[in-house]
């Protein structure tokens, strides 16, 4: 396929195949804007190799897509400090983040504890023998599968991993012939993925050669159905607990408006509104996952496993709730969150992206468990932040004056606008109009000789 033989609308054959000279040209071709190609070219990296490096994570890479890579500082956690790298392109995150740090430190910051790091994987197939059988000699597969993959598994146990347990799971009570292998894995400071994966593969052929050739049962059931063999991004055991705890009358000047007992009453109504409905809760923890997402993308982590598995540890009594929890005894303010977060520091993107290589430097290497306290006290100042602001002023104030610039710049302001406008707003709302209309007087005035 050449790319001047493209047609708009047309399927792109090969795209893949192209090289990528020709994947834009393909592309330019079937977009409405015809300078693409030196749009995606402005933002290529202007080190060749590192931009090959960019380009190898990911197929028909045609570009790099920049987010903000911010800092905040001050975190104090388990008694050392933190500077924390975030990316994240909402405005106000990062801001809300470093504030809360600020406020907990004054009260010996943010105390995190790893209650455990065990994975899970699961080969899920059908059988239709006795399920009898099967259970009675489980215990010899078991050995077999450990045996059968000590060749993977070397190097990990030489790190303190391995597979921890294989278990039979009979759900042959939710589907005909539905039996699961469930894995327990350790995986050190990776997040483990890959390896996970190749000792899930490697048990399904074990198991389907140990069924037919073992003799314990009939010749009818010498076959077994492999469905899938696959990690679980739920880690329900993988999990940190974090808290903050300071006296009420810490809260004596947090708000104009409120005093301490005020405010503390309201949030606890706002965190109790967060457990009992699904639809705040949904919120409240998107507030915790700005912070532990903009963590985990900063240090090259997967960031959809850790929103997927938190979601579902939300679930887990059988509707959505929150993941905070707040307790107030003898005039102690205790605000916990307690999440499952598997993260890596080795392996992955963690050694490949040279800004996530940045970051873990700046944490001073945490281990996989150092990692974890550290996102899921961001994602508790996060939270605390969010909260605070809706319980008191609401969010837009801070939020908008953050997202002015952003504003600012979709009607080109020069510097001068911008310094004009930021000057402006310190005293007013913040709106896309009011910035609108802003920018339209201020280039009236210009135009008609009056800057000012
Ligand atoms: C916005 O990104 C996050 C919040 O909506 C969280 C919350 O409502 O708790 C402010």
């Amino acid at each position: 396929m050449k790319a001047q033989e493209i047609k708009k609308y047309q399927f792109l054959e090969g795209y893949s195949k192209l090289s990528k000279e020709d994947q834009i040209k393909a592309i330019e071709a079937y977009s409405i804007n015809a300078r693409l190609a030196d749009e995606f070219d402005s933002f290529r990296h202007t080190d060749p190799e590192l931009q090959k490096r960019f380009e190898e994570f990911s197929e028909n890479t045609v570009s790099n897509f920049h987010f903000p890579y911010s800092i905040a500082p001050n975190f104090l956690i388990n008694n050392e400090l933190y500077h924390i790298p975030m990316v994240i392109e909402e405005s106000s995150v990062v801001a809300a983040a470093s504030k809360s740090a600020k406020f907990w430190a004054q009260f010996g910051g943010f105390q995190s504890t790893v209650l455990s790091t065990t994975k899970i994987g699961q080969v899920h197939f059908i059988w239709h023998g006795k399920t009898e059988l099967l259970q009675e000699h489980f215990a010899e597969l078991q050995e077999i599968l450990i045996e059968g993959t000590n060749h993977i598994t070397e190097n990990m146990r030489k790190r303190g991993g391995g597979i921890q347990s294989v278990s039979l799971v009979d759900m042959t009570g939710e589907m005909t012939g539905y039996y699961q292998l469930k894995a327990e894995f350790e995986t050190a400071d990776s997040m483990g993925a890959n390896f996970i994966n190749s000792c899930l593969e490697e048990f399904s052929t074990i198991l389907k050669v140990w069924i037919s050739n073992s003799g314990h049962f009939y010749n009818s059931d010498k076959n077994v159905e492999i469905i899938m063999a696959i990690l679980s991004n739920y880690t329900p055991d993988c999990v940190v607990e974090t808290n903050v705890s300071a006296p009420l009358k810490a809260f004596e000047n947090i708000d104009d408006e409120l005093n301490a007992h005020a405010f503390v009453d309201k949030f606890s109504k706002a965190v109790e509104i967060a457990r009992i409905d699904p639809h705040r809760a949904a919120t409240h923890n998107k507030g915790i996952f700005n912070g532990i997402d903009a963590v985990a993308l900063a240090t090259g982590n997967d960031f959809r496993a850790i929103e997927a598995c938190g979601h579902t540890y939300a679930s887990r009594n059988g509707s959505y709730t929150s993941l905070t929890k707040l307790e107030v005894q003898n005039d102690i303010f205790t605000y916990t969150l307690k999440i499952p977060i598997a993260l890596g520091t080795v392996g992955g993107l963690t050694n490949l992206h040279p800004l996530a290589m940045r970051s873990l430097e700046l944490l001073r290497q945490p281990n996989a468990e150092k990692l974890m306290q550290i996102a899921s006290a961001v994602g508790l100042a996060n939270n605390f932040s969010a909260v605070k602001s809706l319980i008191t002023k609401g969010i837009q104030v801070g939020h908008m004056k953050m997202h002015l610039l952003n504003i600012l710049n979709t009607f080109h302001a020069s510097s001068d606008e911008k310094a004009a406008a930021e000057k402006h707003f310190m005293q007013e709302k913040v709106s896309y109009n009011a910035v609108r209309k802003f920018i339209e007087n201020s280039r009236i005035k210009k135009y008609n000789g009056n800057p000012n």
